[in-house]
C-alpha cells in the first residue's frame, strides 16, 4: 500500500526496541490459580450475578442499541445509579461503561484551562490521560506525601480552581493515600478532592463502599470501578447533583459512546446486594491478605508494608519479573509480571492480588513456590551479569 512502508519500518523498529527491553506484552488467557485478577471477592462467577444477568439478557436483549442520551437509556441504569449513590453516601451517581472512560469524563468536565490539578506521581494512566485532556496545569506531588502536597499547595497557583487527584488504594503498590490529610488540605486551600476508588470500593468501610467511607472523609467526586471487587464491569462517578448533571451534559465519554448492555446493570444490582448483605466476604479477604503478607514475610520475601489485598513483590529488572512469573505459572499459579509503563522504569514487579477463593493451604504452597522461584531468579541474574 502506498506510503505504508515508512510507517511499517517505524512501528517494527519500536516493536523490536520494546522486545529488546523485555517490554513486549503478551495476551495470555487465565490458566492456573488466580493470584492476579481484580476479582477480589470472587463475585464475577457468583450464581446470583450470573442468574440476574441471564434473566436480563432474556428480557432486554444483548446490546443497549445506543448512547444513554438516545435509545440506550434504560430504567435499570437509573435505578442502579440511585442505589449506588445511596451506598456511597453521595447525592447522585452516574454509570460509565469503564473506569477509564469515567476518569476521562470526570477530569475533562470538572477541570479546564487555567485550573491546577495536584496529582500523586503514581496515579493510574486513566487519571493522567484525563488530566492531560482537561488542559489544566498538572503539578505532580510525591507518592502519598501529604506534606509534599501541602508545600506545593502553599505556592502561588495563578488562580483558577484547584483539584487534588489521587487513587485511594493504589493499584500497583497496594498502599493507601492519606485521604483525611488530603481532605483537610483541600479545605484549607480551597481545592476540590477527586478520589479514584477503583481497588477499594466493595472492600473497605463498614458498608464496603470504599476508603472514603472508612476514613470518614468527604471528596467532591469519587470514581468507583465495577469490574474489580464488584465483579462485573464499568464504573460509577459519585458526587453532588450539580457535578453529576454536568457529566451527563458535557462528558464526552458518556455522550458519545454506546451504553453498556442493560444486563450488566442487572448483575451489578446483585453484586451490590451481596456486598451490603454479606460483610463476611470483605472480612475474609482481609484475613487472607494478612495471611499471605505474614507468610511472605516469614519466608523472607520482601513485601512493602501495608494490609491490602494488593501485594507487590519488587523485582526491578523486567526480565527478572518475567522469569519469576513464568516459573510460578509453570507450577500452576497465575501471577503476572508488571513492567513499565504500568510502573516506573526499574521497578518491575509481581503484582499479587488476593481473592476470597484462596485457601490458607493454597497460599502456603504458593509462598513455597515463590520463594524457590525468587532464589532461582537471583542465581540466574548473578550468573548472567
Ligand atoms: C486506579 C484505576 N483507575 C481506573 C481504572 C480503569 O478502570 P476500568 O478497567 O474499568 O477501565 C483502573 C483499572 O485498570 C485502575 O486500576
Amino acid at each position: 500500500m502506498a506510503g505504508s512502508s515508512e510507517l511499517e519500518r517505524r512501528l517494527r523498529a519500536r516493536l523490536a526496541e520494546r522486545d529488546a527491553g523485555g517490554l513486549t506484552r503478551r495476551l495470555q488467557a487465565p490458566r492456573g490459580i488466580d493470584l492476579s485478577s481484580n476479582d477480589y471477592l470472587c463475585l464475577s462467577r457468583h450464581p446470583s450475578l450470573k442468574e440476574r444477568m441471564a434473566e436480563a439478557v432474556a428480557r432486554e436483549g444483548c446490546g443497549s442499541t445506543g448512547s444513554r442520551l438516545l435509545r440506550g437509556e434504560r430504567e435499570c441504569f437509573t435505578h442502579l445509579e440511585q442505589r449506588f449513590a445511596a451506598f456511597k453516601g453521595a447525592e447522585r451517581a452516574l454509570y460509565f461503561s469503564s473506569g477509564y472512560l469515567a476518569n476521562l469524563a470526570v477530569l475533562t468536565v470538572l477541570a479546564e484551562d487555567g485550573d491546577v490539578i495536584y496529582s500523586d506521581e503514581r496515579n493510574h494512566a486513566s487519571l493522567i490521560d484525563g488530566m492531560r485532556l482537561s488542559r489544566a496545569r498538572r503539578v505532580i506531588f510525591p507518592h502519598t506525601d501529604a506534606e509534599g502536597l501541602e508545600r506545593l499547595l502553599r505556592q502561588e497557583s495563578g488562580g483558577g480552581q484547584r483539584f487534588v487527584v489521587t487513587e485511594s488504594l493504589f493499584s500497583m503498590d497496594g498502599d493507601v493515600a492519606p485521604l483525611a490529610d488530603y481532605a483537610a488540605l483541600c479545605r484549607a486551600h480551597g481545592a476540590a478532592l477527586i478520589v479514584d476508588e477503583a481497588h477499594a470500593v466493595g472492600i473497605y468501610g463498614d458498608r464496603g463502599s470504599g476508603l472514603i467511607e472508612a476514613d470518614g472523609i468527604e471528596a467532591l467526586v469519587s470514581v468507583n470501578t465495577a469490574g474489580k471487587a464488584l465483579g462485573v464491569s464499568g464504573a460509577f462517578a459519585a458526587g453532588p447533583a450539580w457535578a453529576i448533571e454536568s457529566l451527563i451534559q458535557q462528558g464526552r465519554p458518556f455522550i458519545f459512546s454506546t451504553a453498556a448492555p442493560p444486563a450488566v446493570a442487572a448483575a451489578l444490582e446483585a453484586s451490590l446486594e451481596l456486598i451490603e448483605r454479606e460483610p463476611w466476604r470483605r472480612e475474609l479477604l482481609r484475613d487472607r491478605a494478612g495471611f499471605l503478607r505474614r507468610k511472605l514475610g516469614e519466608a523472607g520475601v520482601p513485601v512493602t508494608a501495608g494490609v491490602s489485598q494488593i501485594i507487590p513483590v519488587m523485582l526491578g529488572e523486567n526480565e527478572r519479573a518475567l522469569r519469576v512469573a513464568a516459573a510460578l505459572q509453570r507450577e500452576g499459579f497465575d501471577a503476572r509480571a508488571i513492567r513499565p509503563p504500568s510502573v516506573a522504569p526499574g521497578t518491575a514487579r509481581l503484582r499479587l492480588s488476593v481473592n476470597t477463593d484462596l485457601s490458607e493451604a493454597t497460599l502456603d504452597r504458593f509462598v513455597a513456590v515463590l520463594a524457590d522461584a525468587l532464589q532461582e531468579a537471583a542465581v540466574c541474574s548473578a550468573a548472567s551479569s
